[in-house]
């Protein structure tokens, strides 16, 4: 069975990419895993008892958000798994990639935060340079 890895941050974009990988997945018979990560925060400024309070709040946030999109998900046929990781984006969807071998990541070309200054986000662009199966970034 194909598996395909979709990156989720909220943004509009990561919701295109998806819309289009449920697509994929109901045309392959495919299952579809949807990665939500947690960005560490570098802000040397807070102390560490804030830092982890941040952090915790932003993963039971990711946490609802993929429980949401996997509700929305139950009444098709696909075999849907959610799962939301903490670190650099882009290092954490190429390991999970890896260690899931997946056939295919899908990703938004921007996210959240960025700037449309550039053609794809940093986080697709550094998927795209160095995943090892084909990645799909949707626009
Ligand atoms: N924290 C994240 N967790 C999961 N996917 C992410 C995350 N950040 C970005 N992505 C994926 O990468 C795509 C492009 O986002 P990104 O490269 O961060 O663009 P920008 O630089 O505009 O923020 C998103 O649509 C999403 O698919
Ligand atoms: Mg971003």
């Amino acid at each position: 069975m194909q598996k395909i890895l979709v990156a989720h941050d909220g943004s509009k974009a990561s919701d295109k990419a998806l819309k289009k990988s449920i697509e994929l997945a109901l045309h392959m018979r495919g299952s579809l895993t949807i990665l939500s990560v947690v960005p560490e925060l570098y802000l040397t400024e807070l102390t560490d008892v804030d830092r982890n309070k941040i952090s915790e709040s932003l993963t039971r946030e990711a946490t609802e958000s993929m429980e949401k999109v996997r509700k929305s998900l139950s009444g098709k046929s696909i075999d849907v798994k959610t799962l939301v990781r903490q670190g650099d984006p882009a290092e954490k969807i190429l390991e999970t990639a890896q260690k899931m071998k997946v056939d295919l990541i899908v990703t938004g070309s921007h996210g959240r935060h960025g700037t449309k200054k550039f053609l794809i986000g940093s986080v697709s662009s550094k998927v795209v340079d160095y995943s090892k199966c084909p990645v799909l970034v949707v626009k």
